[in-house]
């Protein structure tokens, strides 16, 4: 496995290393968990060679989120990834990445203003204008498959991601990962190393109130924007700062009607200054 700072490198070690085969990219921020693996070991069931960046994108946290507090254990990330049989793990600077002040970004439809993006303004044209840079730096030779992972628990991203590469005829793959689950049901999130030891108790608790939003609407219940409320409600009773709880439909993240028979409920909040986001997709 090789590990690569600097994009001329990267670009060189392609060339020669994963040329004319199949290439699997894992874009990630690092502090990796049993979800990232996860998606790395997808990414090597559909390719040949398999790239991961580990890179804390600075453009897509706002002025008074956790950019320098967000776990950092790169040597720790690297041993996971040479387990996992990674071809490169690619970590640049801030400076290779965004090399002037005043850099190009990627303006994004209404979509990305809605749900995380509401409470995060900007957040998504970050991350949209980042994974550009990072797939036209990874994919530029020929290859007959080029595919990029991401996982369903960031389910807005996954799907503002897709628009990106449709709408942008990027002709690249994008290929979603399950979310994982700690035993008692909480996502895993590289944020829950923040949690105290009574806020990770709590923590499963979000999950918990989507599932039961999915049986109230699998129940034949169409009061969407109630049972919103009333989740919402429910969670701020037992201490939680609730960003939203939302209903939408799965094909295309707009509010729910009672016509959709793919949904999806989103939630986010925080315990104390730790925000946990969560999804269930289902059906009716
Ligand atoms: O999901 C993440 O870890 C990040 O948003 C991503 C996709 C690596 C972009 O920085």
């Amino acid at each position: 496995m090789q590990v690569i700072s600097s994009a001329k490198e990267l670009r060189q070690h392609l060339a020669s290393a994963a040329q004319g085969i199949s290439l699997a990219f894992v874009p990630t921020m690092g502090n990796l968990h049993a979800g990232h693996i996860s998606l790395v070991e997808q990414a090597k069931q559909q390719a040949q060679f398999v790239v991961v960046s580990i890179f804390v994108n600075p453009l897509q946290f706002g002025a008074n989120e956790d950019l320098s507090s967000y776990p950092r254990t790169l040597d720790e990330d690297i041993a996971k990834l040479r387990l996992a049989g990674v071809d490169v793990v690619f970590t640049p600077t801030e400076s290779e990445i965004y090399p002037v002040l005043q850099t190009v970004t990627i303006e994004l439809p209404e979509i990305a203003n809605t749900l995380c993006g509401a409470i995060r303004p900007g957040h998504f044209r970050g991350v949209a204008t980042v994974v550009l840079k990072l797939f036209n730096l990874v994919f530029f030779g020929h290859a007959p498959r080029k595919i990029a992972l991401f996982g369903k628990k960031d389910f807005q991203q996954l799907f503002i991601i897709r628009q990106l590469a449709q709408q942008l005829n990027i002709p690249i793959e994008i290929l979603a990962g399950e979310t994982m689950r700690e035993t008692d049901g909480l996502a895993m999130s590289s944020r829950n190393a923040y949690l105290k030891p009574a806020q990770r108790q709590e923590a499963q608790r979000l999950y918990r109130a989507l599932q039961q939003v999915v049986q109230a609407v699998q129940t034949g219940r169409t009061d969407f924007a109630t049972i919103e409320t009333q989740t919402g409600q429910y969670l701020t009773q037992l201490g939680w700062i609730v960003d939203y709880i939302s209903l939408r439909s799965a094909a295309s993240l707009a509010p729910a009607t009672a016509d959709d028979q793919q949904l999806i409920v989103l939630g986010a909040a925080r315990q104390g200054r730790t925000r946990l986001i969560d999804n269930i997709e289902f059906g009716k």
